[in-house]
């Protein structure tokens, strides 16, 4: 927490978090993933390996996933991120989240952030994708649990509703 840190610099970065600017003042030296997590109090993205390997700290920055764990605090000024806490819309879950609860694409859920967020930036902006094409897209996304085969049956279910239109 910033008050564990008296004495240090602080640094206010100037972030847009989830269409909401969240301008935070932290300490240079903590991540991306700290900011969310501690600062902001949006637990949705995880802190697995904490070294760029698993994808739990998943979040979007301007369009492009990225590990929150690896980036810090300072470059997200002036960014738009998108975390977990922001892709259900009106109450209502977004289908990628849907389509992954209602087809067995979770367990126990750590991984689950990540994927969501990878996938509904990924699909947004490849609305027909091929099973293949949704593998390589959710490769630096890692699942102890599930097998991968229902996450992605989920995904292909996803885009096929968001191509009919849901989640707009
Ligand atoms: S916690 Fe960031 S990649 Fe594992
Ligand atoms: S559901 Fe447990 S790690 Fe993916």
């Amino acid at each position: 927490m910033l008050q564990e840190r008296v004495g240090q610099a602080t640094v206010t970065v100037h972030v847009t978090v989830n269409g909401v600017p969240r301008p935070v003042t932290t300490v240079p030296n903590r991540t991306a993933l700290e900011l969310l997590r501690e600062d902001l109090a949006l637990t949705g993205a995880k802190e697995g390996c904490g070294t760029g390997d698993c994808g739990a700290c998943t979040i979007v920055v301007d369009g492009r996933p990225v590990n929150g764990c690896l980036l810090l605090a300072p470059m997200l000024d002036g960014k738009t991120v998108l975390t977990v806490e922001g892709v259900a819309r009106g109450g209502k879950l977004h289908p990628v989240q849907q389509a992954m609860v209602e087809m067995g694409g979770l367990q126990c859920g750590f991984c689950t952030p990540g994927f969501v967020v990878t996938a509904v930036n990924y699909l947004e902006q490849h609305p027909n994708p091929t099973e293949d094409e949704i593998r390589v897209a959710i490769a630096g996304n890692l699942c102890r649990c599930t097998g991968y085969s229902k996450i992605v049956d989920a995904l292909l279910e996803a885009a096929k509703r968001m191509r009919e239109g849901e989640g707009r």
